[in-house]
């Protein structure tokens, strides 16, 4: 599958998909959220994928932001139109079964915070800037940034982020919680393929389990608990249960098939 705004790699088991608007700081258009929700749904239909990284082309940006040229005019009706529509996209990246790595080399604001924290993992490299700055436009965050930021970093930070549209650095943005790791930035795909090839090794199925039961301590009207009780149940009905334990008490390393 060929897309515009997008460039696409399967390395092994992880698929690389690269935000490719490097001369617009690799800002949101519309299309370019749409082409994401697709890449997103042909990875996870690819058996052979176990892992997805989401990163943006050129040196400066992972991504700028939503495009503000698309926007400017909008009525309110489309703005709930152009928030629902990213809502969708980002949802269905956190509710993706497959680990979505999020490697931020370099800026990312408005839309491309909320790209990175709708992800299972960021990794920053020390180049990374990260801010809401929707406030400078007259705006508020409409891609769940001001959902996301505080389950991530606490009400405390993030309502002072949102409201100053202050930036902040990689390693601000680590001792925040916000992002996992910091690296050097001609190390970050390595950093990140080195987690993706980790978790690969891992039973597929069980770590959709474990995004599942995570996810739910987020959701509203659902019992955490319960959801951990039903996933791990489901694991005993799986072939990758019998293979890990077997493999296990075998003293070998398990072969995971994901079935
Ligand atoms: N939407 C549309 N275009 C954007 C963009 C965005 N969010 N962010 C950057 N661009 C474009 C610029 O308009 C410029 O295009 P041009 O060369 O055709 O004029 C190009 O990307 C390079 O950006 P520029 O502003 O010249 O780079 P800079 O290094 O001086 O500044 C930023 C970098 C990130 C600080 C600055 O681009 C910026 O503030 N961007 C907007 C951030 C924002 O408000 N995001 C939230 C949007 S809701």
């Amino acid at each position: 599958m060929t897309f515009e705004n997008l460039l696409t790699e399967k390395k092994e088991a992880t698929f690389i998909i690269t935000i490719n608007r490097p001369d617009k700081l690799n800002a949101l258009n519309k299309k370019t959220i749409r082409e994401i929700g697709e890449a997103v749904k042909t990875a996870q239909a690819d058996s052979d994928i176990r892992v997805i990284i989401l990163t943006g082309s050129g040196t400066k940006a992972f991504v700028a932001g939503a495009d503000i040229s698309e926007f400017s005019s909008f009525s309110e009706a489309e703005g709930v139109q152009l928030a629902q529509d990213g809502h969708d996209v980002f949802n269905s990246i956190e509710q993706s079964s497959k680990p979505v790595i999020a490697a931020i080399n370099g800026f990312a604001l408005g839309g491309g915070c909320e790209l990175a924290m709708s992800c299972h993992m960021r990794i920053a490299a020390t180049n990374a800037r990260f801010g809401q700055p929707e406030v400078k436009l007259g705006l508020i965050p409409g891609y769940g940034g001001t959902q996301r930021l505080p389950l991530l970093i606490g009400k405390t930070k993030a309502i002072e982020f949102l409201m100053t549209a202050d930036m902040i650095d990689a390693e601000e943005a680590y001792r925040l919680g916000l992002v996992n790791h910091v690296t050097a930035p001609d190390a970050l795909l390595a950093k990140c393929l080195e987690i993706a090839t980790k978790i690969s090794q891992q039973a597929p199925l069980a770590v959709a389990g474990i995004i599942r039961s995570v996810n739910a301590c987020y959701e509203k009207n659902t019992d955490g608990y319960a959801t951990e009780i039903k996933e791990f149940g489901k694991c005993f009905i799986t072939e990758d249960f019998t293979e890990g334990t077997t493999a296990f008490l075998g003293k070998r390393q398990a072969n995971f098939k994901g079935k």
